[in-house]
């Protein structure tokens, strides 16, 4: 079962991911890499993972990052350490995949320097090196996992994106180079660390699907951050629909019963690129004061709107999503009333072919459809009937519009501040 970011990421994932995994046998993240952050709480305490699958907190639960997911090691490892220090077990249940691609420091600055270059066009990007890392891979020059298994290995493929990046920096970029040696000589340290997780999980997820386990492939970012279908270029540089789930993690078409996309009951972004329904007004600020919208990753403010009815009919097209998790519909308790866009209008053409050119995007004219607040708190309500008539309309009126179920709904950012409107698990 595949979960999906169904706007531009922060939607709730690992909420949604920690909360139905308490019936599965593995979670397995399946691509993006630490750039993801994503929140979790559990009677008060905080966990924001970032590159460790949000089924860690299970301690039956089998957790697989797959080799679609770019990997800094350095980074891993002090997740791993901050989940131990919570007294959460990881490395008996961690799988990491052999074939996943390393984000080397020499990545971050390469990150650092293309968005300086930009000027004052930039992605935004969340500077850890991303984009620069699956450059990497899709060159065929990676230095991957498996290459901290042998340290010859290690330093014929470090050499060969060291001289290349280092001369990249230096010369193109006017940045200053990394220091290869201190590089080299940190991650054979991180080696042997790592190494006791790094093993092939194909044979493990075929293992569990047989015996008639159950396995969530856990999104990172949104559909519309995807690299070819979202508001390109200000995406991020991983597929992010739910396709990417078979290659990222090593699976067949058979082994994934159903796609859902994951929403909040309004619309977030960070970084840049366009956004039709946000909000530059006292609603939007009233929005992120009361959803506490700063990045899990970054810090940085979130960008607040309406929810947008057509960004989640194309997900619901693009993933083949079955339903939808409708999260923080808490944050919209006592407004007076609510906004969903259900089309957009272009000053000069008909049909604009959208989602291709993010000038025309940001051109449009959101249309909304206006439904009444409601004054109740819905905070931790469990109970569908519980809730506000009109906090029910306002579900009712995102599934007529998505044209999909919401299968779960999320009331608080606690974990049991949910209700599962169907069974899908
Ligand atoms: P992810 O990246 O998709 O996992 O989402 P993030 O964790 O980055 O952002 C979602 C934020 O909303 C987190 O701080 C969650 O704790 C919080 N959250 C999730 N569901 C709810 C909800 O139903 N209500 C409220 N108020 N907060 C929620
Ligand atoms: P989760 O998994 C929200 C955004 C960045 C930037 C763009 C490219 O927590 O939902 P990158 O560093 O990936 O090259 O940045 O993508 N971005 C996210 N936005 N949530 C995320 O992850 C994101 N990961 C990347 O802000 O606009
Ligand atoms: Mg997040």
């Amino acid at each position: 079962m595949v979960f999906v970011g169904a706007q531009w990421g922060d939607e709730g994932k690992g909420k949604v991911v920690d909360v139905l995994s308490e019936r599965a046998q593995a979670v397995v993240r399946f691509q993006g890499g630490h750039n993801a952050g994503h929140t979790i709480y559990v009677d008060g305490v905080k966990t924001v993972l970032h590159l460790i699958p949000s089924g860690i907190l299970r301690p039956d639960v089998l957790c697989v990052i797959g080799g679609g997911v770019a990997v800094s090691p350095t980074d891993l490892l002090n997740e791993i350490a901050d989940l131990e220090r919570q007294g959460v077990r990881v490395r008996d249940r961690l799988t990491i995949a052999p074939t996943c691609p390393l984000i080397l420091p020499l990545h971050r600055e390469l990150d650092l320097a293309r968005e300086r270059r930009r000027g004052n066009d930039p992605i935004g990007t969340t500077g850890r090196g991303i984009g620069p890392a699956y450059e990497d891979k899709v060159a065929r020059r990676a230095v991957r996992v498996a290459h901290l298994l042998d340290r010859t290995c290690l330093r014929e493929a470090l050499a060969e994106v060291s001289d290349y990046h280092n001369f990249l920096l230096e010369n193109y970029y006017r940045w200053t180079p990394v220091d290869i040696g201190s590089m080299e000589a940190e991650l054979e340290r991180l080696a042997s660390t790592l190494s006791p997780m790094v093993r092939d999980p194909v044979p493990e997820l075929a293992r569990i699907r047989t015996s008639g386990g159950s396995i969530l492939f856990e999104g990172a970012q949104g559909t519309m951050l995807d690299l070819d279908h979202g508001t390109y270029p200000y995406v991020t540089s991983s597929n992010t629909t739910a396709s990417a789930a078979l290659s990222g993690a090593g699976v067949g078409m058979r082994d994934i019963d159903a796609v859902y996309g994951i929403t909040k009951a309004y619309t977030t972004r960070v970084g840049w690129g366009p956004f039709p329904t946000e909000l530059d007004d006292p609603v939007g600020e009233s929005l992120a004061r009361r959803g506490r919208e700063a990045g899990a990753t970054t810090g940085r403010a979130r960008r607040c709107g309406w929810l947008d009815a057509v960004v989640l009919r194309h997900s619901v097209k693009l993933n083949g999503l079955g339903g939808l998790c409708l999260t923080k519909l808490d944050v919209l308790d006592g407004m007076e009333e609510l906004k969903i866009c259900v089309s957009y209008r272009h000053p000069r053409m008909r049909d604009p072919t959208i989602w291709l050119d993010p000038t025309l995007l940001s051109e449009c004219e959101p249309i909304y459809e206006t439904l009444s607040g409601w004054t109740e708190p819905t905070t931790g309500t469990r109970d569908f009937l519980a809730l506000p008539e009109s906090a029910q309309s306002y579900v009712r009126k995102v599934e007529e519009l998505a044209g999909v179920p919401v299968v779960f709904l999320s009331t608080g950012m606690e974990r049991k501040d949910c209700i599962q409107l169907k069974e899908i698990l």
